[in-house]
């Protein structure tokens, strides 16, 4: 059995242990443990997380939303700069996939949210290994949804490079494509949809 709660700071090192692994596709990682562990924080007492975690405390999965256009420069330092680089360096794979997102995806992000409306950006999400596929994230995803709409948004906006998730969005939630980028080593997806009053 598991619950979902509102993460704190106590939630914080599993939460960056799942992301380190679970999410280690995303271009953020390539910034560093010490990176993400700042995002998060922020994140976390800005009361944008949620968790699922197991009866005995453990964290199985988590979502993440981001409301306003967070600058992601703010947590860079010497230390992430140098994880970056020694990412890259070595990787032309890594590298070409870096600079093709942060031109493509990043910084026409803010342009692409400020065309849709009042929209609430699905973030960061990942479950824990072998707890994926069990139906936590769909868990996550309308707990998530629920908030968005008593806070009074009508979409959620997300971007992602895992397909299966992205046709499970537009199958359940009649998502409709913004964008599909291809950033070398895999293609980005931006989706929209609405939030419609259903029973959760
Ligand atoms: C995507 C993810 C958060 C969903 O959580 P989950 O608990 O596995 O989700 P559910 O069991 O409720 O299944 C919902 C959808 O998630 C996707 N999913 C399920 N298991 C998955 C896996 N092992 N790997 C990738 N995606 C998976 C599927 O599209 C599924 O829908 P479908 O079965 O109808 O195709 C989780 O699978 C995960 O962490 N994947 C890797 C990281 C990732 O892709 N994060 C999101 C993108 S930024």
């Amino acid at each position: 059995m598991y619950y979902l709660e509102q993460a704190t700071e106590k939630h914080l090192d599993e939460i960056v242990d799942i992301y380190m692994n679970d999410l280690n596709v995303a271009i953020l990682t390539y910034f560093g443990r010490g990176f993400i562990y700042k995002m998060c924080l922020d994140l976390i007492e800005r009361k944008c997380a949620t968790v699922a975690c197991l009866d005995s405390g453990k964290v199985i999965g988590f979502i993440f939303s981001v409301s306003d256009n967070t600058h992601l420069y703010k947590y860079l330092n010497f230390d992430s700069l140098f994880s970056l680089f020694k990412k890259v360096i070595f990787s032309y794979s890594a590298l070409k996939t870096f600079i093709l997102s942060f031109f493509l995806i990043f910084l026409g992000r803010d342009k692409v949210k400020s065309n849709i409306g009042r929209a609430l950006e699905l973030a960061h999400f990942a479950v824990l290994g072998e707890y994926k596929g069990k139906g936590i994230g769909t868990d996550l995803l309308n707990d998530f949804e629920y908030k968005a709409m008593i806070e009074g948004f009508n979409c959620v906006f997300t971007s992602s490079h895992n397909k299966s998730l992205v046709d499970f969005y537009v199958r359940t939630r009649s998502a409709k494509f913004l964008y599909q980028t291809n950033v070398g080593g895999y293609t980005s997806y931006g989706v929209i949809w609405e939030l419609k009053n259903k029973l959760y």
